[in-house]
């Protein structure tokens, strides 16, 4: 049977790419004079799937979330996305998921879920640099409960990896897996912009491409050792676009 082929040219049920729009950090504020409904209409006409990587709200705030649900109606196409530490900040986390998955968001924190045969995994990440200089679980307990928790996300992401059965993945963060996206940040906050074990994480599976936000000044593009592409979708980076999201096809 031939694969149906939708109004943006996409491939939506056959081995052929879906369109994806991705972006991060909306940070959306309870009484802010920005709306997004307009953006939410556009990526409608443009992609299959919205991709959002974290940081959805400024604060954590429980009116923020119910003013992007309510941006979010206008969005017409499936959306998918992680939390971010702005999300976690004013101790309403519960409500914040609460509000945005009643609004109809997939919104992943070490799960998969398949939309249109693409695996979509989902997890925030945490801190902890890259490299041979990542932190590594010495000296303090502090130090070494920081450590945990960026060894714990990437289990959690490796656990979600394995529930995949879809050939092709896109992989949400919001924290980056690795340096070069990051760069165009002050040296010296990157310990604080991501950690490569989710990169080593992604680098055992086999995945289309990785998202991530929450290093505004940070560059679009690049990859993981093992070669998987990656993107700094944040709002504030520049992309191919010119537009606040990226457009992927997977
Ligand atoms: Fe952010
Ligand atoms: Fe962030």
């Amino acid at each position: 049977m031939a694969d149906s082929v939708n109004a943006k040219g996409s491939n939506v049920d056959g081995d052929g790419a879906i369109k994806i729009a991705a972006i991060g950090d909306l940070h959306a504020q309870e009484d802010a004079q920005t709306s997004y409904r307009d953006l939410f209409g556009e990526v409608s006409r443009e992609a299959d799937v919205l991709v959002l990587a974290g940081d959805l709200t400024n604060l954590g705030k429980p009116k923020e979330a119910e003013r992007l649900a309510e941006d979010l109606r206008a969005c017409s196409i499936p959306v998918v996305g992680v939390l971010g530490n702005h999300d976690y900040e004013s101790g309403f986390v519960e409500e914040v998921t609460a509000t945005l998955r009643q609004a109809g968001v997939h919104l992943l924190d070490g799960q998969a879920t398949e939309l249109m045969d693409v695996g979509f995994v989902g997890v925030k990440g945490f801190v902890g640099g890259f490299g041979a200089r990542m932190l590594s679980s010495f000296g303090e307990p502090a130090i070494k409960a920081m450590v945990a928790e960026s060894v714990s996300e990437a289990m959690r992401l490796e656990n979600a990896m394995r529930q995949v059965r879809a050939k092709r993945t896109l992989v949400v963060l919001h924290y980056a897996p690795i340096l070069e996206t990051v760069l165009g940040e002050p040296p010296e906050i990157f310990p604080f912009l991501g950690s490569s074990r989710l990169g080593e994480t992604i680098d055992r599976f086999k995945v289309s491409a990785v998202v991530h936000g929450h290093a505004h000044r940070g560059t679009y593009e690049g990859c993981t050792p093992g070669g998987a592409k990656v993107y700094n979708v944040a709002m504030h980076v520049a992309k191919p676009t010119g537009r606040p999201y990226a457009l992927l096809e997977v």
